[in-house]
C-alpha cells in the first residue's frame, strides 16, 4: 500500500526557517563593527569541520544532505536513479557553496579596517544569498519530485523506519536544535502528524523530550491543539 508519510517537508520547513533567520542576520550585520562581525562568523563557522555544533546553521544544512544520501537515496535509487543522481550533484554544488562561505568568513575575520570588512561583508552576503537560493530550490525539487515517488514506492512503516534511522544517527545537541526549528515551523496538522510518527516509532524518553521541546517552542494554543489531536 502506498505511504502517506512526508519524509522531507517538515524538516525542510525547519531548514527554510533557519535560512530566513540567518539571511536576515547577515544582511543586517554592520560589518564595520568588529564585535558584531565576530559574533556572526562564530555562528557561521563554529565547528564546521566536524559538523557537530548545534549553533552552526551551515553544519545543519550539510548534515541534512548527508542523511538523505546515507538513508533515503540508496533505496530510492532503485526506482529513481536519474533523479537521485541529479540531487546528489546538487548536494555537491551546495557543499562547494558552503565551503566558499567558510573561506570568505575566515578572510573577513583577519581584515584590519572597517572599510575592508564592509566590502568583504557584502561579498559574504552575496555568497550566502546564492547558497540560500540554491538550497531552497533544491528542497522545492525534492518535495515536488521525490516525495511523491517515496510515497508510491514505500509503505508508511518503511518510511518511518528511515526517519527513525536518521533521528538515531544525530548527535543529541544537533537533533534537538533541528527539531526545535521544525516544531516552530510547522502548522498544526503537520505538527500533529510529526508528533504521531515520533509516538509510533521512537522510545518513550525521546517522545517525552520532543514533547517538552514542543511545549517550550510552539505557541501555547497551537501546542494544546496538537496535544489534543495526538492524545499526548
Ligand atoms: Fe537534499
Ligand atoms: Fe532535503
Amino acid at each position: 500500500m502506498a505511504g502517506t508519510v512526508d519524509l522531507f517537508t517538515p524538516v525542510h520547513k525547519g531548514l527554510r526557517s533557519m535560512i530566513y533567520d540567518l539571511s536576515g542576520r547577515i544582511q543586517t550585520t554592520d560589518f564595520a563593527d568588529g564585535s558584531a562581525v565576530t559574533a556572526l562568523l562564530q555562528d557561521l563557522e563554529n565547528d564546521f569541520a566536524v559538523a557537530r555544533s548545534a549553533g552552526c546553521i551551515l553544519c545543519t544544512l550539510a548534515i541534512h544532505a548527508h542523511h538523505e544520501e546515507a538513508v533515503v537515496f540508496p533505496p530510492s535509487a532503485k526506482f529513481a536513479n536519474r533523479l537521485v543522481t541529479s540531487l546528489i550533484e546538487e548536494h555537491h554544488d551546495l557543499t562547494r557553496r558552503e565551503e566558499a562561505i567558510v573561506l570568505a568568513a575566515r578572510e573577513l575575520k583577519g581584515l584590519p579596517t572597517a572599510q575592508a570588512r564592509i566590502e568583504a561583508g557584502a561579498h559574504l552576503n552575496r555568497l550566502a544569498n546564492q547558497l540560500f537560493a540554491a538550497y531552497i530550490a533544491h528542497m522545492n525539487r525534492e518535495e515536488v519530485e521525490l516525495v511523491p515517488l517515496l510515497r508510491e514506492s514505500f509503505t508508511d512503516p518503511e518510511q518511518l523506519a528511515m526517519q527513525g534511522k536518521i533521528i538515531a544517527s544525530y548527535p543529541p545537541d544537533q537533533l534537538f536544535a533541528m527539531v526545535s526549528w521544525m516544531l516552530r515551523s510547522m502548522n498544526v496538522t503537520e505538527l500533529s502528524e510529526f508528533i504521531s510518527s515520533v509516538k509510533a516509532g521512537a522510545p518513550p524518553p525521546l517522545l517525552k523530550a520532543v514533547s517538552d521541546l514542543g511545549e517550550a517552542q510552539v505557541e501555547p494554543a497551537r501546542w494544546a491543539e496538537v496535544r489534543r489531536r495526538v492524545g499526548l
